[in-house]
Formats: structure tokens, C-alpha cells, sequence
């Protein structure tokens, strides 16, 4: 039987991650894109969005940071989606619903989203950073340096603007571990 085009898309991001070219190593796979693809999937069902469209965004959706870099990762991102679904014959009308859940998942495209499914996928990306409270912390020590103080600040900081641009039904969802993380953070 054909694996469903999920599990392909899948795969296929997670084999990308898994090549020693990959500008984030393997770790970004389980401290990342699981967990987008987790709470997309889970906010998707909740709000009756279009599962299947918000399952291959959240695969994909930085999959052109694992292969090019930070930089405009949302456009790459896009180009590497659209390739890849066409290939494995996805309709062109979806393809182009996945594809503006990519192009329109960082902060920066906030008002340019223009579907329920395009939100989700931000919104869930924004969410994961409450799940890899250790992933911040890294990047403050090892990338820029912090000391202890400044680590603990950067993190309750980042984890507010994340808290602060996501809608109010994921943060409802998301309050528990907001609400814990500063009570640890102050
Ligand atoms: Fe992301």
C-alpha cells in the first residue's frame, strides 16, 4: 500500500535533518518540527482546520533552514514544498494552501496570514518554545555567550513576545506552562 503523502513528507524532512550537512543537526527534528507538527495537528482538529494542509506545512515549513540557512527561510522553505509535492503528485490547489502556511509562519508575516490553517502553523511554531526551555538556554550560553542572569533573561523575555503574537485560543492551551515558566524565570 502507498504511505500517505504525510508520512512521506515526513520522512523525507526528517532524513534531510538527519544529513550531516544539516545547518541544525538531527536535533531540530525531536526539539522542533515534532513538536510543531504536534500542537499543529492538535489545534487543526480542535478548530476543525484542514488537517492534512496543516500537517505538511508544519513538516515543512523550515525545512529551507536545514538546508540553506536562517536567511529567508520561510521563501526557501516554500520553493523546497512546492518541488516536493509535486513530485509525489499533490494537487496544485493544495499545494498552494501549504505554501501559504510556510511563507506565512514567522513573526515578521503576522498580518499577511490569510487562512485558519496559515495561524495554526505559526501559532504552533510560537508554542513549541515552551516545550525546549533548554533549547533557549543553549542558544543564549553557547551562541551568544550569556552569563547565567542574562541567559534567564533572554529566555523569560523570548518566551513572552512567543506568549504575546500567538492567538488566544493557543494561548489558552499553552497557559499552564506560560504561567510555570515565569513563576521559574523571575
Ligand atoms: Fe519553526
Amino acid at each position: 500500500m502507498d504511505e500517505n503523502i504525510v508520512e512521506q513528507i515526513r520522512k523525507f524532512v526528517e532524513e534531510e535533518c538527519k544529513k550531516p550537512s544539516s545547518k541544525y543537526g538531527y536535533e531540530i527534528y525531536p526539539f522542533h518540527f515534532v513538536l510543531v507538527h504536534k500542537y499543529s495537528k492538535l489545534l487543526a482538529e480542535k478548530f476543525k482546520a484542514d488537517v492534512e494542509i496543516v500537517e505538511l506545512a508544519a513538516w515543512l515549513h523550515d525545512v529551507g533552514s536545514i538546508i540553506f540557512g536562517r536567511d529567508d527561510h520561510h521563501l526557501t522553505s516554500a520553493k523546497i514544498a512546492e518541488k516536493k509535492l509535486k513530485e509525489l503528485n499533490y494537487s496544485k490547489e493544495k499545494i498552494e494552501r501549504v505554501k501559504h502556511c510556510i511563507l506565512n509562519h514567522r513573526g515578521s508575516q503576522l498580518n499577511k496570514r490569510k487562512s485558519r490553517e496559515a495561524q495554526i502553523v505559526a501559532d504552533a511554531d510560537a508554542m513549541t518554545h515552551f516545550d525546549n526551555i533548554s533549547g533557549i538556554f543553549m542558544a543564549a550560553f553557547l551562541y551568544e555567550n550569556k552569563n547565567q542572569g542574562e541567559a534567564q533573561d533572554e529566555v523569560r523575555e523570548k518566551l513572552i513576545r512567543s506568549y504575546n503574537k500567538i492567538s488566544s485560543e493557543a494561548q489558552n492551551l499553552i497557559k499552564p506552562k506560560y504561567n510555570a515558566a515565569m513563576l521559574l524565570l523571575k
